[in-house]
């Protein structure tokens, strides 16, 4: 296989892989601020996300009032616990793990995706869920921005979508999809903190993935989840 012409130096790639594997959803803040030129980088790089049809779904909400911040931690409390009780036996076992930073990190930000409905946006016509995927690459551009400029980001799905609409005054056709906490870390995890904390054991690429068809299966797996063949790929 030849060589691209188009690669960039050795060190810059090596820079691009360093901060897509050093990368963390963190959970602990330290209680300083954003430097606010930083925070335009990084909403910029969110920006310049691909998305399906050049739509750019994504609808960033900055919240800078200190009651609005107390408002959406109160709602990520009620899902957290009605989560634990969904999770019947590993209940307790999830309240005692760290899910959000709210009410420490020094910027916290909500996203929103837009319906795309509008016709001319093709690629999403069989597929609406692209809306949500363009949104979800804004937010890695982001959260891999942030880790090279030594702030650390956590995402929290942890609430109900209608309340917090309600709350922040969306419209109907916006849904919020995450709450990004964003700020300085003391340090960074040195691996998933879900598995640090012996939660959930992340799996190898060679148990996800497979070449040209879905391979016959044993109905056992990792997780409940039916395994994908073995060999190496
Ligand atoms: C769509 C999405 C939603 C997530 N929601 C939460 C959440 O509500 N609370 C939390 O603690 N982590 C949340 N996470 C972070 C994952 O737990 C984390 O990415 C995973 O454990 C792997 O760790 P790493 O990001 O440090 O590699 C979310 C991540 C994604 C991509």
């Amino acid at each position: 296989m030849t060589e691209s012409k188009h690669h960039y130096d050795e060190r810059s790639i090596e820079t691009v892989y360093r901060v897509i594997y050093e990368r963390r959803d963190m959970r602990h803040f330290l209680p300083a601020p954003v430097d606010p030129a930083t925070l335009r980088r990084l909403l910029d790089a969110a920006h310049a996300a691909p998305s399906v049809g050049l739509s750019q779904p994504w609808r960033i909400v900055r919240i800078t009032r200190t009651e609005l911040r107390g408002r959406i931690y109160d709602l990520v409390q009620q899902e957290r616990e009605r989560t634990a009780e969904a999770l019947d036996e590993r209940g307790a076992e999830f309240l005692r793990l760290k899910v959000e930073g709210v009410k420490e990190c020094g910027e916290l930000l909500v996203v929103g995706v837009r319906d795309g409905g509008a016709k001319e946006i093709f690629g999403r016509r069989t597929l609406p869920e692209t809306d949500v995927a363009s949104t979800a690459c804004a937010i890695q551009n982001l959260w891999l921005a942030a880790r090279a400029e030594g702030l650390g980001l956590g995402w929290v799905s942890l609430f109900d979508p209608r309340a917090l609409a309600e709350l922040l005054g969306f419209p109907g056709d916006v849904r919020p999809i995450a709450v990004l906490c964003l700020g300085h870390v003391e340090q960074f995890y040195p691996a998933p903190m879900l598995a640090l904390e012996r939660w959930r054991q992340p799996r190898p690429l060679s148990e996800l993935m497979c070449e040209n068809h879905w391979p016959a299966q044993t109905p056992d797996g990792a997780n409940g989840e039916a395994p994908m063949p073995r060999e190496p790929v």
